[in-house]
């Protein structure tokens, strides 16, 4: 992989950037997202945030390589701590578990004016993302699912606006855990996804039935047991 040739899942968060977009990437490896944006006309400038050495070094590396120094600044440090407030119009968040990329936006929210479209690609855990979304007042624009390498991705796009929207006609809860554009959709991928979810869940809740009734073991089997229906009733599976 490289800036030309990028993998599917960063090409399909690329796609949603705005047109002109001055955009932040933060935790961007070899800065790829960000030279190929500015490389395909996909945004005018961008800012690479990394807080680990050895990427960042990639990073600077492939920008100056490419000569694309004056369009990319490459920025060391935790989050969006490596903008200024109001300095970008979106902001990419990818390859990372759904719980750090919400953490990440929470630790940093002082940063955001609320303008900024928002891209995020967890690899897992997305209900953490939209769980803080929804209590920041973001709505969501759209949903992706998609498979690369025998991996399952989700990219979700959020804005400032009516919080509720995306969830209509749906119970929260499941909107949360599966995506509520993704649940209405149900591409093959997604089924396939859940699917499996539904299976391992099962397996799981049985073996905690057989085990020694502490409270602890009633409280996860409590959790799974809601799981389960929740995953029932989205995938309309008795
Ligand atoms: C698995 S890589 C993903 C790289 C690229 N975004 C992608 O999707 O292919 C995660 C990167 O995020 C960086 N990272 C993790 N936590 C971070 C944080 N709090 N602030 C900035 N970068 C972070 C890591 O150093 C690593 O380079």
């Amino acid at each position: 992989m490289n800036e030309m040739n990028l993998s599917k899942r960063l090409k399909r968060v690329a796609d949603f950037l705005p047109k002109d977009a001055v955009f932040a990437d933060i935790g961007s490896d070899h800065a790829y997202l960000p030279c190929y944006a500015i490389l395909h006309q996909k945004a005018v400038k961008a800012i690479a945030g990394e807080i680990t050495d050895g990427p960042l070094q990639s990073a600077k590396q492939q920008v100056h390589k490419l000569e694309l120094d004056e369009q990319i600044s490459v920025r060391k440090g935790n989050g969006l701590e490596v903008i200024e407030q109001g300095e970008v119009h979106a902001v990419t968040i990818a390859g990372m578990g759904g719980a750090l990329i919400a953490n990440i936006l929470k630790d940093g929210k002082h940063k955001l004016t609320g303008d900024e479209r928002l891209i995020l690609q967890p690899n897992i855990h997305a209900y953490h993302i939209r769980l803080w979304l929804y209590q920041e007042g973001y709505e969501l624009i759209d949903e992706v699912i998609l498979e690369e390498d025998g991996k399952i991705y989700e990219i979700i796009i959020a804005e400032k606006g009516d919080r509720d929207k995306a969830y209509q006609g749906m119970s929260k809860e499941a909107g949360m855990l599966v995506g509520p554009y993704l649940a209405k959709k149900q591409n093959d991928v997604f089924r396939r996804k859940w699917m499996q979810e539904l299976q391992h869940t099962e397996k799981i809740e049985s073996q905690i039935k057989k085990a020694a009734p502490t409270d602890e073991n009633k409280e996860r089997q409590k959790e799974l047991q809601a799981k389960i229906i929740i995953l029932k009733e989205v995938l309309t599976v008795g």
